[in-house]
């Protein structure tokens, strides 16, 4: 099967910290791409219920308990809750809470590439009339990469 999913650089590592967001525009698409305790995510920026930029909204987490007067704050900043009616999403795979089966947003898939491993795989430009003077450069960050 072939993989026809494009790679966009949104970012280095060091510009989103945990706990931060990054909302891009990527392949006409609003994406938010977010650092969750060092693991990075991405989900459309487009709530399923009525169109909020649903990246916007609160990071939080869930109450959990094992029985009557245990009480635990479970899944600290995983949990997205969108601006406009409240409605709270997975933001590792997009599913709702309030409607697990049926309704969740696109969340896509992020790696972290260094930056020479980006170089080497190159643009494949053709050769032209014209040379230029040219001077080395090296990429020695890591970058965020967001495939979609
Ligand atoms: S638009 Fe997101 S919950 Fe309604």
């Amino acid at each position: 099967m072939l993989n026809n999913k494009q790679k966009y650089i949104v970012g280095t590592v060091d510009e989103l910290p945990p706990g931060e967001r990054k909302i891009v525009n990527v392949g006409g698409r609003s994406i938010g791409v977010f650092n969750v305790d060092g693991e990075f995510f991405a989900l459309r920026n487009r709530c399923p219920h009525g169109g909020a930029p649903l990246c916007e909204g609160v990071l939080s987490g869930f109450v959990q308990s094992k029985g009557r007067g245990d009480y635990s704050y479970a899944r600290k900043g995983e949990i997205l809750r969108c601006p406009w009616h409240q409605w709270e999403f997975d933001i590792k795979t997009g599913q709702s809470w309030f409607d697990p089966v049926k309704t969740r947003v696109r969340a896509y898939e992020t790696k972290v590439e260094a930056g020479c491993t980006l170089a080497d795989a190159g643009c494949e430009m053709k050769e032209g009339p014209y040379v230029a003077e040219t001077f080395s450069v090296s990429l020695d960050k890591d970058y965020i990469v967001l495939e979609i």
